[in-house]
């Protein structure tokens, strides 16, 4: 069978996105990124999808104001165009309707700077060193209607150090969402992934008893 088509929908840099089209560039992996979709028309990633040679579509959401659903099929027709069939949130800031996350169910996926179901929404890493956390990290979830939620694909995490700032924290996450997005797209674009009761099972996971804890001392 066919690798699946991916279409990852941006609002900026598109780190995420690069690292998801970079892991596809290996012959090996098991889903082909069909299309990058921004809202944003002046979003860096596009420049970086396009020097890729990643087809790329704009859909801006202001000229629908407040109609999302028009939006939605807006960005659903580019979608279509394309034949994906999955879906990479990576750093869209659009809320998604139900409409639009019911015809994806299953097959959408969004990554978080944060372990959820703690520090949803924004500003993750400013509100864990205030919440003064000692272990953060990142999400990749399937997405379901409420923001931020859905059954957790992957997960991965660093200690949080005293001395850490917003932006230190934010580097060494963002170096884990490199890891975790290409790996969890693998597993899905794989079927290596099965819902059990509202949870992701992986087919093929191997024993680890690995266990991280902070803070770190002599
Ligand atoms: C990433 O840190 C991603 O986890 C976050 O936006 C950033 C986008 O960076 N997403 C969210 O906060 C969604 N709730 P990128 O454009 O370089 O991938």
């Amino acid at each position: 069978m066919a690798n699946p088509r991916v279409a990852i929908l941006i609002s900026g840099r598109g780190s995420n996105m690069m690292a998801l089209v970079e892991a596809a560039q290996n012959p090996s992996y098991p889903a082909e990124i069909a299309l990058v979709i921004s809202n944003q028309a002046n979003a860096t990633g596009l420049s970086r999808a396009k020097a890729a040679g990643i087809a790329t579509a704009i859909v801006e959401h202001a000229p629908f104001g407040s109609d999302r659903e028009r939006f939605e099929g807006a960005m659903q027709e580019a979608i279509e165009s394309r034949t994906a069939d999955l879906i990479c949130l990576a750093g869209f800031m659009r809320l998604l309707t139900p409409w639009f996350v019911k015809r994806w169910e299953g097959r959408m996926l969004n990554i978080h700077p944060a372990l959820l179901p703690a520090f949803r929404g924004l500003d993750t890493h400013r509100r864990a060193l205030c919440a003064g956390v000692k272990i953060h990290g990142a999400t990749v979830h399937f997405v379901s209607a409420e923001m931020d939620s859905g059954p957790i694909i992957a997960q991965g995490a660093t200690v949080v150090r005293g001395d850490d700032t917003e932006q230190t924290l934010a580097a060494r996450v963002l170096e884990i969402e490199h890891r975790i997005y290409p790996m969890a797209l693998g597993l899905l674009a794989a079927g290596r992934v099965q819902m059990v009761g509202g949870r992701c099972v992986i087919d093929g996971e191997v024993e680890n008893h690995q266990v991280m804890i902070a803070p770190y001392v002599r």
